[in-house]
């Protein structure tokens, strides 16, 4: 396994659709344990393909105390109510910014080994799920916040507060 770097805004990679995979191979493998790795080493709860710089619609999630997975060709099929979240962005370092987003989805894709998952989540799962998506298709969290005061800059080593995806 490998750590990898993490792009920052304004790289244009995180701003493009990523690709759907087609192939489940020895390379998306790797990149899947590299991204767990990455993650886990930055302390971030989930990490989108893009954010290493493949555009690639793949993302691995991890809840605290949970064990860490993967989601390839990830699709919202159903999304209900609402929660006000305090979201950070491994891609948008010493920010974070309150938003809205729906407080439970029901997300299908693959597993790492291909076979079809459907996930219904709420709370920070759902949340980490919309986070990742929305990184697939370009999309950051900034992009949600609807005004100046409702983005803050953070401290250095205070990730308490909101959680990095
Ligand atoms: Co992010």
């Amino acid at each position: 396994m490998a750590l990898l770097s993490i792009r920052h805004l304004p790289e244009p990679v995180l701003r493009e659709k990523a690709k759907k995979i087609s192939n489940i191979d020895g390379t998306i493998q790797k990149l899947i344990d590299d991204m767990i790795e990455t993650m886990q080493q930055a302390n971030g709860v989930g990490l989108a393909a893009p954010q290493v710089g493949a555009s690639l619609r793949l993302a691995v999630l991890q809840m605290p105390e949970e064990e860490p997975f993967a989601i390839i060709n990830p699709e919202i099929v159903k999304s209900s109510g609402e929660q006000e979240v305090v979201e950070g962005c491994l891609s948008v370092p010493g920010y974070a910014g309150e938003i809205k987003r729906p407080a439970s989805v029901t997300v299908k894709g693959l597993d790492r080994n291909g076979k079809s998952i459907r996930i219904k989540a709420s709370d920070l799962l759902a949340e980490a799920l919309e986070h990742e998506i929305d990184h697939l298709n370009g999309n950051l969290y900034i992009d949600r916040v609807e005004s100046n005061d409702k983005l803050y800059k953070t401290e250095q080593n205070s990730e308490d507060e909101h959680q990095s995806i």
